[in-house]
């Protein structure tokens, strides 16, 4: 898809476009949109949904719209780009480390409210340092962690690290957070994802409590999944979740049943490029189309074909995908392919199609991919 063609796109109807193609269904991100705001008002959270599922300026303002009170970003890109676009209130939920991180955090706090997520004074100093010596005020949240045990400090570590960031000079402790991404490697158990995403709640909550026993005062306690998101906010004490897939939704999240087949919203459309094999035929649409990231399924398939055929791709090279399992196809034909993971799709693509029923009504360029 070459950039001047893009504009061309806009009316036509699907089969007419170039493949591979990302189309994004825009009443189904509406509906996904809406229902997620309803979930955080039932459980009187904020809502501050993770913008690198779509990057896409236009999914962050109708988030806003529904009333989501800002964004959260993983990388300096996002945090830029989200700022370029007049979108504010921005959670970077990332650790400040290194000298090109402390200089978008200053350059973005100047701009607008940013938070920035920190798990260790280490992580924090420099950031501290800088800031103080350029009169900006950057709030920090300390990330705690609940179970997934990637970043965050121990929950039982997290009084004595929160008095030392806040007696910082720069800093304001603004809040805790976590992200309880373990509730979902528990797979297909929603008895068990409800006690696990309570749980990780419940402990935000306590750590908070101990904070604020001590004269501390982390305003925000903020939790943040898909697969948890019916689950961490539950909590009393819980004042924040951060969902992100919720709003494309994908095949792995179809794999442990969090997220309705339905309410998936992006899909690859891809051609059949070659029947020489038979069963499988080959696709346009391969690891550089779908990403590679891995499948909840278990069997290593890159993507789920959710067209008339049926099929899996069972695997891909970098232009070719190898579909597997599907009813006849000729040369030619269209497949739309579910991909396992919405947010390494998107990040593979500088545009995606909106589309409402089967017209492109939009292009929405995919910002802060790098
Ligand atoms: C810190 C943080 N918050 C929120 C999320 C959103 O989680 P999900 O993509 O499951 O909705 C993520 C996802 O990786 C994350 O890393």
């Amino acid at each position: 898809m070459t950039t001047t063609a893009l504009p061309d796109l806009v009316g036509r109807p699907i089969d007419e476009l170039p493949t591979p193609a990302v189309l994004i269904d825009v009443p189904t991100v509406r509906r996904n949109i809406a229902q997620m705001a309803q979930v955080a008002r039932d459980f009187g959270v904020a809502l501050r949904p993770h913008w690198k599922t779509s990057k896409c300026a236009e999914v962050a303002r109708m988030q806003l719209e529904a009333g989501a009170v800002g964004l959260t970003a993983a990388t300096a890109a996002e945090v830029e780009a989200l700022v370029d676009a007049g979108i504010g209130d921005v959670f970077w939920a990332y650790p400040p480390v290194g000298p090109h991180r402390v200089g978008t955090a200053l350059r973005a706090a100047r701009r607008t409210r940013l938070i920035v997520g920190v798990d260790s004074l280490e992580s924090a100093r420099p950031l501290a340092e800088a800031s103080a010596a350029e009169g900006v005020d950057v709030e920090v949240r300390l990330e705690v962690d609940t179970g997934l045990r990637r970043t965050g400090v121990d929950p039982d570590d997290a009084l004595p690290v929160a008095r030392r960031l806040a007696a910082l000079p720069g800093l304001m402790l603004e809040g805790v957070f976590t992200h309880e991404g373990h509730v979902q490697g528990l797979g297909a158990d929603p008895e068990r994802r409800m006690e696990v995403g309570t749980a990780a709640g419940r402990l935000l909550a306590e750590v908070a409590e101990r904070l604020r026993a001590d004269e501390l005062a982390p305003e925000s306690v903020s939790v943040g999944s898909t697969a948890g998101a019916r689950s961490a906010p539950s909590a009393a004490g819980v004042t924040e979740a951060r969902p992100g897939t919720y709003v494309y939704g994908d095949e792995n999240q179809v794999a442990i049943g969090t997220v309705d087949p339905a309410d998936t919203a992006s899909t690859v459309l891809s051609r059949v490029v070659s029947t020489q094999r038979g069963d499988p035929v080959v696709v346009d649409a391969g690891i550089k189309a779908m990403s590679s990231d891995g499948s909840l399924h278990g069997d290593g398939r890159i993507g789920t074909v959710v067209s008339d055929s049926g099929g899996v791709l069972a695997t891909g090279y970098e232009e070719h995908g190898v579909l597997r399992g599907a009813s006849p196809l000729r040369v030619g034909d269209l497949v739309r392919i579910r991909p396992n993971h919405a947010c390494g799709l998107t990040n593979m693509h500088d545009h995606v199609l909106a589309v409402d029923g089967g017209i492109v009504v939009d292009v929405w360029p995919v910002l802060g991919r790098h």
